[in-house]
């Protein structure tokens, strides 16, 4: 589905449950799709006088969870992992089998888990995102169990018009939780990093995220847009005995690469813990 598509399928009525970070960022992603018109998205938190701004975005604002699920066709779960056992009980008399499709963008909460404490055939799709979802460049991991396959794909096309899908194996959650949902935080720490040497060697601060930023999200697009590889790439920035290769070899004496790759099996790890905890 083409971002700016003219024909495209309104997503109905949907209820996000937990409107903290990545509820309200899909939602304003939602609204920027025009698939949805903001009323139409029903937003709700315990604590629903912090919904105000949401509201002041024309969104439709709620502390009642069931009655939002009522008003909707689509559920989507977006609490706290160690919150989502009682969110999803306090919703179950609301859920309605022939109607309603769950997604669960909760971290480290399986299928299995949420179906156990649904106790409905309800459809449920797992997904993991990220906060580019709010401006539409967001990726997406999908997953669903048996038996899910027309949930599956009614959520692939939401989320398809929100950046970039892929439907993944549900044993791969978690590893799309530190690569794809922690993965912005280490991407955005690049840039930042980037930016203060440039600042070091003679960029005003405003200029130098600018720059890192922008050259970030070029090399990004070399390899979105054109399918390339980064070794590939890089090999034609990196003359003989040139400026790129000095640098970037003494990045990896400092451990550059070891660092990130260390720092996402980390955060896969944490993720793996993250509901066992309780
Ligand atoms: N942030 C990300 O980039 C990201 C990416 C992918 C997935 N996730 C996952 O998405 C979930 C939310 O993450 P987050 O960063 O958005 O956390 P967050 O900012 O803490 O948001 C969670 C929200 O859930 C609300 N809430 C808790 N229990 C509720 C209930 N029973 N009914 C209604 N609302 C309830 C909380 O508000 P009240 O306390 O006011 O109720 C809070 O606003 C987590 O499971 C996280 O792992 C996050």
């Amino acid at each position: 589905m083409k971002k700016n598509g003219t024909n495209r399928r309104s997503a109905g009525k949907i209820a996000i449950i937990g409107a903290g970070n990545i509820g309200a960022a899909i939602a304003r992603g939602l609204a920027a799709s025009g698939r949805c018109a903001p009323q139409d998205i029903i937003l709700t938190r315990r604590r629903a006088e912090l919904l105000e701004a949401l509201r002041a975005e024309k969104f439709s604002v709620s502390h009642d969870n069931r009655a939002a699920v009522k008003a909707a066709d689509i559920v989507i779960l977006a609490v706290g992992p160690l919150e989502a056992e009682a969110a999803v009980r306090g919703l179950r008399p609301a859920l309605d089998a022939r109607r309603h499709i769950v997604i669960s963008i909760v971290s480290g909460v399986t299928t299995a888990q949420i179906a156990g404490w649904m106790k409905k055939k309800v459809s449920l799709v797992r997904a993991m995102s990220n906060t580019a979802i709010a401006i539409r460049e967001a990726m997406t991991c999908l997953c669903a169990a048996p038996g899910n396959r027309d949930a599956l794909a009614r959520a692939k096309e939401i989320f398809d018009a929100l950046g970039k899908t892929v439907v993944i194996s549900e044993e791969l959650m978690l590893s799309a939780t530190a690569l794809a949902g922690c993965g912005i935080a280490f991407f955005l720490r690049a840039i930042r990093a980037a930016s203060q040497g440039g600042t070091q060697i003679g960029f005003h601060s405003e200029e130098a995220l600018l720059m890192a930023a922008q050259t970030a999200r070029g090399a990004a697009s070399l390899l979105l847009g054109r399918q390339g590889h980064p070794e590939s790439e890089i090999d034609k920035v990196t003359t003989p005995r040139g400026c790129t290769i000095e640098g970037l070899n003494e990045m990896e004496h400092h451990g550059f690469s070891s660092a990130m790759i260390t720092g996402i099996v980390t955060s896969n790890e944490k993720a793996a813990k993250l509901f066992a905890k309780k």
